[in-house]
């Protein structure tokens, strides 16, 4: 079995959730590379620290150029502010190594197109975080509309919503900020995730109608005082994809002022023949639509069948550890050409391709009206 070592650049959220995937890598089963993480990266001294419990961990720095300088990183996640996507993901780029790059895949379109191009040019194998599509129920869904079983398409609905943003009290962030979370604000902290199935159903969308809520304009800067917010925090973008020569509506939602939501990813597609909706809200339960005499909406407990299979009994219930795990497989998998037909992780392509569309919404809702996209 090949084993891949892994380097964290920020340790932070995600970067801890990296340790833990890797941690019960061995719930995978048969599958033919072993994970290793054996590097960290964070400014932050109390974060590094947390990586000092895990074994397999042998050099913590709080350069990310002495992490890349490493013959012994083989691949590098990326999860730090946006402000710092662009330089960073280009430093390991050229620094020789592989990269599961953090969402949004830089701060702008600019910053997205730099990056794709260069990681086309390095020839290194480049993928984009966004794990909730491998939860079995999203797979499900993604291959109830593979099939075309759904018949004549009526509407797609894909969403992300927080609420933690509600409470006023709660601290600014740097993803409260334009300046570190970028222009596009929501868009950029859950859009990738709206799209990723979507796009991988080939539903691009051929124009878009945005509507970008920005809610409390300022909150505590944990110092006494209070701090700007100046990025959107609610965005409904609404799309028409062209499927078999129809324009099909595709609502996107990403909101982090949702009340009761405290992180619901969720997909719903209609059709004349069958429909599927699935939400993280609830994990086990799939609902799937059937025109027939009468017409039924059912709902199903969906089985432990993750995209790789793991030693988990399927009577139990998926979890985010475990659906950010399978993202780590197959990111793994298909970098060594290993995938199989599996569900991939995001290209750079559709990274690039999301940030065309946040960057047509940014439009749409200054100029109030429908913007047309490129679509391939
Ligand atoms: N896939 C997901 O579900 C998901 C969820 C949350 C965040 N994210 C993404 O992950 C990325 C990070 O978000 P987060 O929530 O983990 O943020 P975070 O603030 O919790 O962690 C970021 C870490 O980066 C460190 N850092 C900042 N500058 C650095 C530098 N120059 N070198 C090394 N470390 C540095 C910080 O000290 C911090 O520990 C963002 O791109 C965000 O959009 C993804």
């Amino acid at each position: 079995m090949s084993v891949a070592r892994v380097g964290v650049i920020g340790g932070g959220l995600m970067g801890r959730e990296v340790a833990s995937a890797f941690g019960r890598w061995f719930v995978l089963d048969s599958y033919p590379v072993k994970a290793e993480l054996v590097a960290v990266c964070d400014l932050v001294e109390k974060q590094r620290e947390w990586f000092r419990q895990v074994p397999t961990v042998r050099l913590i720095t709080a350069n990310h150029h002495e992490l890349l300088a490493s013959p012994e990183v083989d691949v590098v996640y990326v999860a730090v502010p946006h402000n710092l996507h662009e330089t960073i993901y280009l430093d390991v780029l050229k620094a020789g190594k592989d990269l599961l790059a953090e969402k949004p895949f830089g701060i702008d379109l600019n910053a997205a197109r730099t990056i794709a191009a260069t990681a086309q040019s390095s020839g290194r194998f480049i993928r984009c975080s966004s794990e909730f599509p491998f939860f079995p129920g999203a797979q499900r869904a993604f291959r109830a509309a593979r099939t075309g079983s759904l018949g004549k398409l009526l509407e797609i609905h894909s969403g992300f919503h927080h609420s933690s943003d509600l409470d006023p009290n709660k601290p600014v962030n740097w993803k409260r900020q334009v300046k570190t979370c970028g222009e596009i604000g929501v868009m950029g902290d859950l859009g990738m995730h709206t799209v990723h199935v979507p796009f991988r159903l080939g539903w691009n969308p051929v124009r878009v109608y945005a509507q970008l809520q920005k809610i409390y304009r300022e909150r505590p800067d944990g110092k006494g005082g209070m701090a700007p917010c100046d990025t959107w925090d609610n965005a409904l973008l609404h799309t028409d994809v062209r499927i078999e020569d129809a324009d099909v509506p595709l609502r996107l939602e990403m909101k982090r002022l949702a009340p009761g939501e405290r992180n619901s990813w969720f997909i719903e597609i209609l059709g004349t023949e069958g429909g599927v909706k699935f939400s993280t809200k609830e994990l086990k339960t799939l609902w799937t639509f059937q025109r027939g005499k009468d017409q039924l909406w059912q709902r199903a407990d969906v089985s432990f069948q993750a995209e790789f299979p793991t030693i988990t009994g399927d009577i139990f219930e998926a979890g985010f550890p475990d659906c950010f795990l399978q993202m780590w497989a197959a990111f793994l998998a298909e970098r060594a050409g290993k995938l199989d037909g599996k569900f991939g992780c995001v290209t750079p392509e559709e990274a690039v391709r999301s940030h065309e569309l946040f960057a047509a919404a940014l439009r749409s809702h200054a100029e109030k009206r429908a913007v047309e996209l490129n679509t391939p």
